[in-house]
């Protein structure tokens, strides 16, 4: 890296690697932890409603078959204990249809039907005595059975109901009791097996698939359902099934010999209520630590890399200064050997120009026509002679070495005098220069002498730079135990590039004659010396501002 830009860059890609990371870390546990809290606990729950379902279909079963048997039961012991004879007379059927009534109930009625299908007798709230039922499906069915238990019909009446029927043989004939059921007593006990309020069915089909017992829905009831009829099983059988966008429990189990089929179904978004409430709590959590996460990386990210970005550049610039004083040194040695060699012959330059104007006076000569040509000839020499001294003394400055003085300095004191010294120029040039000094400044140890020169250079420059109209403000500052002085004016500024070279010896962008590009370098090398940092601001069409921090005690020569 060798400048600002790219030091940036190579943090700035850093950090965005580094919170990427983090990120990572941090959220993958917690991903973890709130997938499988979740997925434990919903797997857990439809466990336990998936066990409810099997327990309360198996009840179910067992009591509808039971009634079923025991009303079987009944009517058998009631045909056996009784005759044809005595049946058939109606207020001997109506005393034993009301005596099995007490002991089974949900009987709505009673009849006896003979060999030939016709009913001779019956009990109940219709008017069905004489029927004839020899093609029905019921009595052909019970005469092959000898106890029987229908589907549901609508039979006579007109209803949906079914009836338990037994034969009895008496004499080599057949005869036949037959009771009829009341429906709503199996519907009350399947709509007691609903779990929860919504979403749950329950409802009984024939091996045809013709709903018996409808549960809520009596509409449907003997309608063909779409329910695909299983074959025949033992016990409980329970699935989840996918049914117009709802996930269904379904429980079923084979009732009354295998010939109904009971079904329960179980809506589980109406049951996975509590696993919602979770899976919201954890997303929640999930959403709110991601969010505390993502800021607090980001926050201590950017501090970090700020202040690692802050060491990077104060090591670049560090690594900057050593290359400029390094550059400095050299040329300052390099300037020193030539200065020494150039200046003899500058001397006898400028002493044989003074000799030749000497003899430029004497009368003979005095009276050619081009006596004022050579005259003003011998003052050039003279004149450019005394600006190259001046150029070579300046570029010995780099070297000097031995002149350092020690001695305790008043910058304030030391500013006055610049003040003094550049004002005439400034105000011809309707300059402003103000003095903004801190009153109490501490006293350093140093050579005020050469800061003066660096001040001067300064503000020269900054003359320079406003030309006319404008302001340079010479401010005092105590920090860090020594001083700080900025030297701010309002000239139009420089852009980055010109700030990168300033420092450099012989850069200028003044015209020839004009500027040496010699006294910002001179002035770096002086305040280095002195243990001290020359530092520039500058903005474009606002001004620059020389910062010049000098520290309590300037380092002794022999001590370096
Ligand atoms: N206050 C300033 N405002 C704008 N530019 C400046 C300022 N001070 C110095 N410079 C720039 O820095 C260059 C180098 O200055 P310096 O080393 O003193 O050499 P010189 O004054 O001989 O040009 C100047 O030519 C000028 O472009
Ligand atoms: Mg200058």
């Amino acid at each position: 890296m060798t400048n600002e830009k790219e030091l940036h860059g190579y943090y700035a890609g850093l950090r965005s690697k580094f919170m990427v990371i983090i990120f990572f870390i941090a959220f993958i546990p917690l991903m973890l932890l709130g997938g499988t809290t979740y997925y434990y606990y919903s797997t857990t729950v439809k466990e336990k409603i998936r066990n409810e379902l099997k327990l309360i279909t198996k009840n179910r079963k067992d009591t509808i078959d039971l009634f079923l048997n025991d009303r079987a039961n009944c009517l058998s012991v009631l045909a056996y204990t009784h005759s044809f004879d005595f049946l058939k007379k109606k207020e001997n059927l109506l005393n034993s249809f009301q005596l099995s009534k007490r002991v089974c109930s949900a009987f709505q009625d009673m009849g006896i039907i003979n060999s030939d299908g016709e009913q001779v007798a019956y009990i109940g709230p219709y008017h069905l005595t004489g029927k004839q039922y020899s093609t029905a499906d019921w009595f052909k069915a019970v005469m092959k059975k000898d106890v029987y238990i229908s589907d549901v019909f609508l039979g006579f009446r007109k209803v949906p109901h079914f009836i338990i029927a037994v034969k009895r043989m008496e004499n080599g004939k057949p005869w036949i009791l037959r009771v009829t059921i009341d429906i709503n007593r199996i519907n009350h006990f399947m709509s007691t097996a609903l779990l929860g309020k919504g979403g749950s069915d329950a409802y009984i089909l024939s091996l045809e698939g013709i709903y018996q017992i409808s549960g809520a829905d009596t509409d449907r009831i003997l309608t063909k359902s779409d329910f695909k009829m299983p074959s025949v099983f033992r016990g409980i059988k329970e699935k989840e099934k996918h049914y117009g966008g709802k996930t269904l429990l379904c429980a079923k189990a084979w009732l009354k010999n295998n010939d109904w089929l009971m079904v329960i179904e179980q809506d589980l978004q109406y049951e996975l209520g509590p696993v919602v409430h979770v899976k919201n709590t954890v997303l929640l959590i999930f959403i709110i630590s991601s969010f505390i996460i993502v800021i607090s990386t980001i926050f201590i990210t950017r501090r970090v890399f700020a202040k690692l970005e802050k060491m990077g550049l104060e090591k670049l610039q560090l690594r900057e200064q050593l290359v400029r004083s390094d550059r400095l040194a050299a040329i300052g040695k390099l300037a020193s050997g030539i200065a020494h060699e150039i200046n003899n012959p500058m001397a006898v330059i400028s002493e044989k120009a003074g000799w030749i104007g000497d003899l430029l006076t004497e009368e003979d000569v005095k009276n050619s026509p081009n006596y004022d040509e050579l005259i003003k000839s011998t003052q050039d020499i003279k004149k450019h002679v005394q600006r190259g001294k001046k150029v070579i003394s300046r570029l010995m400055g780099f070297a000097r070495k031995e002149d350092i003085a020690h001695k305790n300095v008043d910058i304030n004191s030391v500013l006055d005098e610049t003040h003094d010294f550049m004002n005439k120029k400034a105000m011809f040039q309707n300059i402003a220069l103000m003095k903004e000094f801190q009153p109490d400044l501490p006293s350093i140890v140093t050579d005020g002498a050469q800061l003066q020169q660096v001040f001067i250079n300064i503000v020269n420059n900054a003359i320079d730079a406003i030309n006319k109209d404008g302001v340079i403000r010479l401010i005092t500052k105590a920090k860090d135990g020594g001083v700080l002085v900025s030297i701010v004016d309002t000239g139009p500024g420089m852009p980055k590039e010109t700030q990168t070279k300033i420092f450099d010896p012989f850069f200028t962008t003044k015209p020839v004659g004009k500027g040496t590009g010699l006294g910002l370098s001179t002035s770096y090398g002086i305040v280095e010396k002195l243990g001290g940092q020359l530092t520039v601001e500058s903005e474009v069409d606002k001004g620059t501002t020389f910062h010049i921090a000098l520290p309590p005690t300037c380092i002794k020569e022999s001590e370096v």
